[in-house]
């Protein structure tokens, strides 16, 4: 199977993607990778594994008109959801790895919660310094590693228990780049500089502990290698681990991550 291949999700998906996961965790995150990087207007700016768009939507409004935005991802899906809400950008299906661009070609290029899920990310950091000019900036999100995550580490710790540690394993990759010093020791293999990094407070906002419960179990792999009966006693122990992040009948759970500008 190619990775192409490999990250293809339904339209159904994204779309949800784009209406609970969007607007709970990943809008925040967007206006702070484009001020890391000083997107500004007139300039180039690629976003990388864009998803629905987010950080590409982001960083169009502060260029106001003035310059160009590109956004790919390897889904298409995805991209198809990223181009019905905005239509007036450009959005390519591409391998982070295999970026098609010329050297040079963009001043900043922003890649949010993505860095993860690449096999090679070395390959990956490579490609963004490649396709950026010699003073341009690569801005980076990732989630912090798993012992800050005090409300996602409950959540693992119960998936361990009742899916067992490769369940648990399954759920691991979002926080597999979360150390500050392994980062910069990876952009620095892809000849890149740390300019400013910082650790972001962030919010996973959601309905209720319930409903980010299921759209983060629904929306990954484990959920295809679970029984229904583990679904529901993973469901009913989390309800109750993260009951205590539930204000006003919304739950605001934490959800920590680094901030990266780097440089050649
Ligand atoms: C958690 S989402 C983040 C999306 C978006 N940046 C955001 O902030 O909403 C991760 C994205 O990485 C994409 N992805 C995974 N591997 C990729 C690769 N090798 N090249 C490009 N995109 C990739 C997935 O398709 C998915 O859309």
């Amino acid at each position: 199977m190619t990775a192409i291949e490999k990250f293809q999700v339904s339209i159904e998906a994204a779309e949800a993607y784009e209406e609970l996961f969007v607007p709970g965790i990943f809008a925040e995150w967007a206006p702070l990778i484009v001020k890391a990087t000083g997107v500004s207007p007139g300039q180039a700016v690629l976003d990388v594994a864009c998803g629905t768009g987010i950080a590409a939507r982001t960083a169009a409004d502060v260029l106001g008109g003035s310059g160009t935005v590109v956004g790919t991802d390897l889904n298409e899906s995805m991209l198809t959801v990223a181009r019905r809400v905005r239509p007036d950008l450009t959005w390519q299906q591409a391998d982070a790895q295999h970026l098609p661009y010329p050297d040079r070609s963009f001043d900043v290029v922003l890649c949010q919660m993505g860095l993860m899920f690449f096999d090679d990310r070395i390959a990956a950091l490579s490609e963004m310094a490649r396709v950026m000019t010699s003073d341009g900036k690569v801005g980076l999100v990732v989630p912090s590693k798993i012992d800050n995550q005090p409300a996602y580490s409950r959540l693992t710790e119960i998936v361990a228990d009742e899916a067992g540690p490769e369940g648990a394993a399954l759920l691991s990759t979002y926080w597999s780049c979360g150390d500050a010093d392994e980062l910069t020791s990876l952009l620095n293999s892809a000849r890149l500089t740390v300019v400013a990094l910082y650790e972001h407070p962030g919010t996973a906002s959601f309905a209720s502990a319930d409903d980010l419960v299921k759209t983060e179990i629904e929306g990954s792999p484990l959920y295809t290698r679970i029984t229904e009966q583990t679904y529901q006693r993973i469901r009913e122990r989390a309800r109750r681990a993260l009951g205590e992040w539930e204000t006003n009948g919304r739950l605001h759970a934490p959800l920590r991550g680094l901030v990266v500008c780097a440089g050649k």
